[in-house]
């Protein structure tokens, strides 16, 4: 079966248990996962019922598909998401975002834990994602191109929708958050990065680290997604403070930003109603 027939079976079984088709997709990174709570009567589908989904293997990923309406918006909320480092393929982690565009929704809004490596931020601190890296050393798109999904060689010039990032900076300033701006490595991991490694990151022009994400942009683009993209620093990435880093230390600081973090994703999600 090819992915496309995979994420269309998932599709067809996500559509018979909800009554509208969502229009916007929100990723839930480490420790981000209780935003999906603001949503009214939910559609909770767990990941391993919705046929081709992997599980969510790690703690602060709740691993379920919450639809609803927010701000009368069609949601459909990955409640974590799954990682290439769980040993799954990258078309595999990509699945759940390819299924939701064949379920209608053209937009989404990633969000992640990252560790912080411009040394102006702090843990606690918001970044709007500007752009990428890919260091995985591969790409979910690698094999046979299906059509079906968009080009062969799709551009990620402008992976990151200009207009929604304006959304992003004006639902910034209303809820009050001093929203950071930066580029995005993707390291694979599990393991953190090593002090070389994160220098190597800083000069080759990366903010903040993490071990996800950019496999479903890459995906999300191919299949003409409009993409923006919310980092949670929760950490200072490796050798920047002689302490060492641990996921609690991840999830308990996404926690604690908890607050603006909703406050954010609330007013883009307002801000995003008339461009879905
Ligand atoms: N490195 C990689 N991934 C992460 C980090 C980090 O320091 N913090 C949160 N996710």
């Amino acid at each position: 079966m090819s992915y496309y027939e995979m994420a269309k079976t998932a599709a067809e079984y996500i559509m018979s248990k909800c009554s509208k088709a969502p229009e916007l997709v929100l990723v839930l990174g480490s420790g981000l996962g209780d935003y999906a709570e603001q949503i009214e009567n939910p559609t909770i589908i767990p990941y391993p019922d919705i046929p081709g989904f992997k599980t969510s293997t790690v703690k602060g990923h709740a691993g379920r598909l919450v639809i609803g309406e927010l701000f009368g918006v069609n949601v459909a909320i990955m409640q974590g998401r799954i990682h290439y480092y769980e040993g799954y393929t990258q078309q595999e982690i990509t699945l759940p975002i390819r299924s939701l565009k064949l379920c209608g929704a053209n937009t989404v809004l990633f969000t992640n834990a990252s560790g912080g490596i411009d040394r102006s931020f702090v843990p606690g601190d918001l970044m709007m994602i500007d752009d990428h890296i890919n260091l995985s050393g591969k790409s979910p798109l690698m094999g046979p191109n299906e059509d079906e999904f968009g080009h062969r060689f799709p551009d990620m010039a402008k992976a990151y929708d200009k207009e929604l990032k304006q959304v992003l900076l004006d639902a910034a300033q209303k809820a009050d958050v001093d929203l950071k701006r930066g580029v995005y490595i993707m390291f694979n991991g599990p393991q953190f990065e090593t002090g070389a490694e994160i220098n190597f990151a800083r000069i080759i022009g990366a903010h903040a680290v993490g071990m996800s994400t950019v496999p479903e942009v890459i995906a999300a683009r191919h299949a003409g997604m409009r993409i923006a993209a919310v980092s949670c620093i929760t950490n200072m990435a490796a050798g920047i403070l002689d302490q060492p880093i641990t996921h609690s230390e991840v999830n308990e600081t996404a926690a604690k930003a908890k607050v603006k973090f909703t406050a954010l994703v609330n007013e883009f999600v307002k801000g995003v109603a008339d461009l879905v």
